[in-house]
């Protein structure tokens, strides 16, 4: 009785809180090593079918992370997303969705120094 009681003041003071330097920093790495980042990209900017995470307000996304955790997807391609939700325990599911709210949106400019060729066929 004592614990069912315990857990929502866990999660409420949880979620109430900023994460500290750590927290992020451990679910920056949580990200990469459970490999969201294949999927959703470095910075949660999205690919293909994988949608954009930037810019999720962070009850939506404990909600759809709780979601995916029961095998409630938005769409047919979403299954693939079910086992990577329930990698996360209750605790990192809170704590990501806390990071993923607040991630840095910023994308690096080395990633428009694309070099274009000025040779090339035009396409034809
Ligand atoms: C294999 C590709 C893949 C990987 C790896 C992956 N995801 Fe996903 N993710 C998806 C797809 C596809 C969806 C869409 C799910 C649906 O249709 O409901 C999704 C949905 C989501 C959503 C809900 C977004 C929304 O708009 O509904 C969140 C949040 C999310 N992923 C976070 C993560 C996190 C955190 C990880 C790592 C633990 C991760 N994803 C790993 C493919 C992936």
């Amino acid at each position: 009785m004592k614990k069912l009681l315990l857990l929502p003041i866990i999660t409420l003071s949880l979620s109430a809180e900023e994460l500290s330097p750590e927290q992020k920093n451990d679910m920056r790495l949580l990200y990469l090593q459970n490999a969201c980042n294949s999927c959703h990209g470095n910075y949660g900017e999205g690919m293909g079918a994988s949608p954009r995470l930037q810019g999720l307000k962070e009850d939506v996304i404990l909600k759809r992370l709780k979601d995916l955790r029961q095998g409630k997807t938005r769409t047919a391609f979403g299954t693939i997303m079910i086992s990577f939700a329930k990698a996360l325990t209750p605790e990192q599911t809170i704590l990501m969705a806390k990071y993923l709210a607040n991630i840095e949106t910023k994308i690096p400019k080395e990633r428009y120094d694309i070099e274009f060729t000025v040779e090339g066929d035009g396409g034809s």
